[in-house]
């Protein structure tokens, strides 16, 4: 089973002044499809904070790690930018296709600037703030980054079926 650690960042979530919903949706959505949520935890839309979490579960090796929030227009989101600068690699499809599925929804689905990234042996994906945004974002992508993490982690050698 794959392991995996959910992130939240929001000031309001960090200062205790708004009560962590979103995280508890991606924990529930990652759970269901069949990985073990090891640890979950609040940072502030502080680059340096999020970059240091990230590489801390990256060092650690967890297999998966999903944030929320952070990733539209405010000046102070910053999300995609922290992961970026901690990326080896960029995965731009997983990226793509949750916007694609979300577009289904909301046409506001386009400002979300998330975006799915590997560093070493873990794979970091972004999420919008919102819970409803994060179901409507994660369900399409949770089979296939099972399949990416396999050929990662070298147990999946090649992709044809
Ligand atoms: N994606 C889905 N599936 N559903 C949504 O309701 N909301 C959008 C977008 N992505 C939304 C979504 C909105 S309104 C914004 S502003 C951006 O995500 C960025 O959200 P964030 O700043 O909380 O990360």
């Amino acid at each position: 089973m794959f392991t995996a650690a959910v992130v939240t960042v929001s000031d309001k979530g960090y200062a205790g002044t708004r009560e962590d919903i979103s995280g508890g949706v991606v924990a529930e959505e990652l759970e269901k499809g069949g990985f073990s949520v090891i640890s979950r935890t609040i940072v502030p839309d502080e680059q340096e904070v999020i970059e240091r979490t990230l590489k801390q579960y990256a060092d650690e090796g967890v297999n998966l790690v999903v944030t929320t929030g952070g990733t539209g227009f405010a000046l102070r989101d910053v999300t995609p930018e922290a992961t970026l600068a901690v990326a080896d690699k960029v995965v731009p499809g997983v990226a793509e296709a949750m916007r694609a599925e979300s577009m289904r929804y909301t046409d506001r689905a386009m400002l979300s600037r998330g975006v799915c990234v590997i560093r070493a042996r873990t794979v970091i994906l972004n999420l919008p703030g919102s819970p409803k945004a994060c179901a409507e974002s994660l369900s399409c992508v949770v089979g296939p980054l099972a399949h990416g993490i396999n050929v990662l982690c070298g147990k999946e050698g090649e992709c044809a079926r």
